[in-house]
């Protein structure tokens, strides 16, 4: 279903310049008339637009394939960020769009792992980046579910390093049951423990009632 130059071997393509009977010549289109079974050629001659239509598999002994242009390199894909917007070159959410009062995505628990000194020497690696890339994994990085990870500050609690607050968004689909928990030593916590809790935090169950009572830091009011 092809024509070819002179050579037998070499397709004829749109965007070549070839020599035709001595005249330079640009290939401008190259069609399949399906039903006729010939191939239609547009070419640019002298600022004329000439056409021809030969027999599929023509080996065209008058022309001779003089350059080829390089096809373009395809546009890299776009990347998108967890809120579906085009992200700015070398960033990792930056949208390119920015929109100062686009709502901030919806979370259904919010994960706040204390990330200073203490808890952070505690926990040695760089556990928030490690979590994110488990609920991505998981599915629960977005939607209705979405967990959302934080660092934080230091909350004087550094005797249960590495500290970690549960917040419920009960506001619209948080669990109250998980809400205001503190998880303590969790830079104890290998991938398949926190995979349990972000099933149990995603499933509504309650993390009091399946977890040891050991990981939570117990709480009370001092007078
Ligand atoms: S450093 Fe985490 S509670 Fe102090």
């Amino acid at each position: 279903m092809c024509a070819y130059y002179q050579d037998g071997k070499e397709r004829i393509k749109k965007g070549d310049i070839a020599f035709y009977l001595m005249n330079e010549i640009e290939i401008l289109e190259v069609k399949h008339l399906k039903e006729h079974k010939l191939m239609d050629i547009s070419y640019l001659s002298n600022g004329h637009h000439i056409s021809m239509q030969v027999p599929y598999q023509t080996v065209m002994d008058d022309i001779k394939l003089r350059t080829r242009t390089s096809k373009k390199p395809k546009d890299p894909k776009p990347k998108i960020n967890e809120m579906g917007q085009e992200v700015v070159e070398g960033f990792a959410c930056k949208p390119k769009d920015f929109d100062p009062e686009r709502p901030i995505m919806h979370y259904k628990t919010l994960l706040l792992l204390c990330d200073d000194e203490r808890c952070g020497k505690a926990g040695k690696t760089d556990k928030a980046t490690q979590l994110r890339e488990i609920l991505k994994e998981m599915g629960l990085n977005k939607g209705k579910n979405r967990i959302k990870i934080s660092r934080t500050g230091c909350y004087g609690a550094c005797r249960f390093r590495q500290v970690c607050q549960v917040t419920e968004n009960t506001k619209v689909n948080g669990n109250p049951e998980n809400n205001a928990l503190w998880l303590r030593h969790t830079h104890t916590f290998d991938e398949a423990q926190w995979r349990e809790i972000f099933t149990l935090l995603s499933t509504d169950e309650s993390l009091e009632k399946i977890l040891d009572k050991k990981h939570f830091i117990p709480m009370k009011v001092y007078e």
